[in-house]
């Protein structure tokens, strides 16, 4: 019998499919581009892939904007390809985990557009408004993607809540109709056979608008509780919620091993260290390294046997993690490796975001060719605000979100091979050198060091269940540290730096098995290459590690 939590030993690649493979050569990557390269994706070897939204949506937040539900976006095609992907998937052994978003829908949505029509009107309750006069705004809350969270209908002579863009408006959960709605859809799709969910900004949808807590507010978890019950529990679906604001606490919540509430919890307390305090992402300051490995190490002792993590140093939202962590020139492939084996190591479910297995990097454009929505938001505002146009451009090269989303490199030929049309974003130049043909045909590639360590997450139990201790906390350059269960011990030490680095726990290792290594050979005396990384393993465990 299928395990309940088959996703602890799992590895899940997402998939943002508007950028994946282009199938009609209009531009955009759709579902049959996708199941064209599941042949890709099974011989790198997922379990499961998460899609990023591919729902009908009028795109203003590439799909994170939902107009249908129950259908698909004609620019990824049609339901029946949904239903081929799913199948296609299921015979190679992947599930397909859909991405929910349920804290707003698009405005284009048949709800929203009978809601705003007027106060008395049966969907009218379905969002979340306020009386008020026009131009007075409810309150002080703010737009995720710039001005003010509230817009003014006129027919209604109120304000509705929008915590993204004012084409994405706010759903109100404390509808008891709104909740059922929403089961009822998610039943739709487990019949449909998919493994799964990842629930976008799911701490958000308990929100107390009036008292301006947006996450985590007092009925999220009551919620949650309440869709696990009727949608989630006693199945082997996985459920992954997405939520910027959880705590080691909260994630024991989200997370209980009893399956009260959902698999795993997807947390960034180690994604937004390298910004300034206070201050928001666009305000670059380098990485506390001392300070990264901590939380990483908090997050691993709090949830031990207690709650789940997702592991992950990239996805849509964020920038490629060789040109944020490491370094995307000369040692660009170990590097790629070191960061794979730091996070592969960890207690959680590893997540590969489409191109990271090629060692992708963040991409400058020209401001024109940018597409993403808090991006342009962004630099208008500052650029409003007096900000210099070059400082505005370097927080877009380090941190903006399209950096992620150029098209995924298949070959190194016109557009990558991404499709035979005009992209509807641009190419990264590097495709010539980055590209998944020659990464397949090169047997120290980045994409074959994935290959590795996702086989090392099947036959080490160790990597699943063990207990996590860092070593040299302090150490500016090594993040080192252990995993152990019963008598068999790991030891993962990867060098952050350009530059050798001094690692004296390795000597007791010398006579341990090498499961894995990012260079020739395995590293000797002590010390580590620049970015060099190991795992090793020992059967008994001795003392005075
Ligand atoms: C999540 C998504 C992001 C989207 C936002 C609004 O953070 O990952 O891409 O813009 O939610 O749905
Ligand atoms: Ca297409």
């Amino acid at each position: 019998m299928e395990s309940k939590a088959w996703w602890k030993k799992a590895v899940i690649y997402q998939i943002y499919p508007r950028s994946f493979y282009d199938s009609n050569g209009d531009g955009i990557g759709d579902l049959q581009g996708i199941v064209k390269k599941l042949d890709y994706l099974k011989e790198l070897g997922v379990d499961a892939v998460w899609l990023s939204p591919v729902y009908r949506s009028p795109q203003d937040d590439n799909g994170y904007d939902i107009s249908d539900y129950r259908d698909i976006d004609p620019i990824f095609g049609t339901l029946q390809d949904m239903d081929e992907l799913i199948f296609e998937a299921k015979k190679r052994g992947i599930r397909i985990i859909m991405d929910l978003v349920l804290n707003h829908t698009s405005d284009e949505h048949p709800w929203f557009q009978e809601a705003k029509k007027g106060r008395n009107h049966p969907y009218h309750d379905y969002y979340v408004w306020r009386d008020g006069k026009e131009g007075v705004c409810p309150n002080s809350l703010k737009s995720t993607f710039g001005g003010s969270a509230w817009e003014w209908v006129p027919e209604c002579g109120q304000y509705y809540l929008h915590q993204f863009s004012a084409k994405q408006p706010d759903l109100n959960w404390e509808n008891p109709k709104v909740r059922q709605e929403i089961y009822r859809m998610i039943q739709w799709w487990v019949n449909r056979g998919v493994g799964g969910f990842r629930l976008d900004v799911i701490d958000l949808i308990g929100k107390e608008t009036d008292a301006m807590v947006m996450a985590e507010g007092k009925m999220l978890h009551p919620y949650l509780k309440e869709m696990s019950r009727e949608v989630f529990r006693d199945s082997t679906l996985v459920t992954v919620g997405e939520a910027w604001s959880a705590t080691p606490e909260t994630a024991l919540l989200y997370s209980n091993p009893d399956g009260s509430e959902l698999s795993m919890v997807f947390q960034f307390e180690h994604m937004v260290l390298d910004q300034q305090k206070g201050k928001e992402k666009w305000d670059l300051a380098p990485l506390p390294f001392v300070e990264f490995k901590r939380t990483l190490a908090k997050w691993q002792e709090a949830l031990y046997k207690k709650g789940w993590n997702s592991l992950f140093f990239e996805n849509h939202d964020v920038p490629r993690s060789v040109s944020r962590f490491g370094d995307d020139g000369e040692y660009r492939e170990v590097c790629a490796k070191m960061l794979a084996t730091c996070l592969h190591g960890m207690q959680g479910t590893p997540y590969i975001y489409q191109g990271q297995e090629l060692g992708m990097t963040n991409v400058r454009l020209d401001i024109s060719d940018y597409r993403d929505i808090e991006l342009l938001n962004m630099y208008r505002e500052r650029m409003a605000a007096g900000y210099s146009r070059e400082e505005i451009m370097e927080s877009i090269y380090a941190k903006g979100r399209d950096n992620a989303r150029t098209p995924m490199q298949w070959t190194g030929e016109k557009n990558a091979g991404f499709t035979t049309g005009t992209p509807w974003i641009k190419v990264n130049p590097n495709c010539r050198q980055i590209n998944a043909a020659e990464a397949l045909a090169r047997e120290d590639s980045i994409y074959h060091y994935y290959q590795k360590l996702i086989r090392l997450r099947k036959t080490e139990d160790v990597l699943a269940e063990g207990k996590f201790e860092l070593l040299m906390p302090e150490d500016e350059a090594v993040f080192a540290y252990t995993r152990t269960e019963g008598s068999t011990c790991l030891l993962v030490a990867c060098n952050f730096t350009a530059q050798e680095a001094a690692c004296p726990v390795l000597k007791a290792w010398e006579q341990a098995k090498a499961l894995i290594y990012n260079y020739d050979g395995r590293p000797e005396h002590g010390k580590l290459r620049p970015y060099e990384a190991v795992i090793l393993k020992k059967a008994e465990r001795e003392t005075g590690l």
